[in-house]
């Protein structure tokens, strides 16, 4: 069954650049696409964000009792990360495909910049979309410096402009020598053939990303290395993005909101430390875990809080980015019930107390310094 959906994705991903190719002769491109990038259609250049909204949407197969996906209605506002995230078979991949019309929906609406995505032509749509795929997609017979220039070659780049920019992007997802571009995506691990993906997504800059699942195939250690990467790439440029994971830790960390489905509809839309705080109902408990007040901890860090002063004294030290739960880590682990909080220079520059972190996740959780 994952094969044949890896091959059916393949096939979609390849009828989704054919249809690249055959556009590129007869649009006009200067009209969407510029030697510093693409467009969206409703003309927002390269690199500035578009807010995207489900108005209502469902998608029927026919023959199939329930829908894949039923009247789902969010927001993402512009320049954020909405991660979609349930059990598996929940629609998230059917909502994200509906998007870029790699899947047509039944009712409703989805709109960029307020304008449906139906309105707007197909090819344009898709070029101003970066698309990770759950199941990679990557063209067997051709390189990883034609995939990652797939795009960037029909919007007409110089050919040392897509090297330099292949280059860029493999470096970023961790792989990149020169000998890397010559290679063919078979000669490649899942995981690294994921991160490839991840890099052919990005080649022309798009201003919104889907990312089905991009890290899913990666080990931990450089799963965590490229969503900091990701995300601090993501605060320089910022795109909007609709990132789908199994994963309720990755979740946390990549959203600025979380959307819960189960059975095609959506569940509860927050911030993680709103779903964290309050799930909705016992099936989104369940899903972010019991151990969701430590997960908390994760989304705050010591420069959330006001910093009691700093008298001397043995302390385990962190700096003020360190996370809530990174700090109480550190304590338990050296015995302590408090920890120095480090300046630029690497003096303490104010403490912590077990107290006050446990107090965030009392029953009237002290808000969060501004
Ligand atoms: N072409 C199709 N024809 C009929 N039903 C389909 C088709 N594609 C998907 N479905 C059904 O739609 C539902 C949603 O599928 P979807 O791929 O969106 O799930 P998902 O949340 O992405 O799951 P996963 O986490 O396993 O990737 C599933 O019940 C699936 O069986
Ligand atoms: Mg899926």
């Amino acid at each position: 069954m994952m094969r044949y959906r890896g091959l059916a994705d393949t096939f979609v991903a390849y009828g989704f650049l054919i249809e690249f190719v055959l556009s590129a002769g007869c649009t006009n491109w200067s009209d969407m696409a510029s030697s510093e990038g693409t467009q969206v259609a409703a003309g927002r250049p390269a690199t500035t964000a578009a807010p995207i909204a489900f108005v209502n949407v469902s998608k029927r197969y026919p023959g199939r009792p329930q829908a894949a996906v039923g009247n789902l209605s969010f927001e993402v506002p512009s320049g954020e990360i909405c991660v979609l995230i349930g059990p598996s078979g929940c629609g998230k991949t059917t909502a994200l495909k509906m998007v870029n019309r790699l899947i047509p929906m039944t009712d409703g609406d989805i709109t960029i910049d307020g304008r449906s995505v139906n309105a707007i032509e197909v090819s344009q749509l898709r070029r101003g979309i970066g698309y990770v795929f759950q199941q990679i997609g990557l063209f067997p017979h051709m390189t990883v410096e034609d995939n990652i220039g797939t795009v960037p070659r029909l919007l007409g780049w110089s050919k040392a402009r897509i090297r330099e920019r292949a280059l860029e992007l493999l470096h970023l997802v961790g792989l990149g020598s020169e000998d890397d571009l010559r290679r063919y995506p078979g000669e490649f691990s899942g995981g690294q053939q994921q991160r490839i993906g991840v890099a052919r997504a990005m080649a022309v800059d798009p201003p919104i990303m889907l990312m089905d699942e991009p890290f899913g195939a990666i080990d931990p250690i450089t799963r965590d290395r490229l969503q900091d990467d990701f995300l601090r790439l993501h605060r320089q440029v910022r795109k909007t993005i609709i990132f789908v994971t199994h994963d309720i830790d990755e979740a946390i960390k990549m959203g600025d909101r979380i959307a819960i489905m189960r059975d095609g509809r959506l569940v509860q839309i927050d911030t993680p430390d709103n779903l964290l705080a309050a799930p909705a109902n016992e099936f989104v408990a369940d899903f972010v875990g019991a151990d969701r007040g430590l997960k908390r901890l994760r989304v705050w860090t010591l420069n959330d809080l006001e910093l009691d002063p700093y008298s001397g004294g043995a302390l385990p030290s962190a700096t003020a980015a360190t996370s809530l739960r990174d700090a109480l880590s550190l304590m338990l682990s050296a015995g302590a019930t408090r920890v120095a909080v480090l300046g630029q220079d690497g003096t303490a520059t104010g403490s912590v107390s077990l107290e006050a972190i446990a107090a965030m996740l009392g029953p009237e959780p002290r808000a969060p310094a501004p």
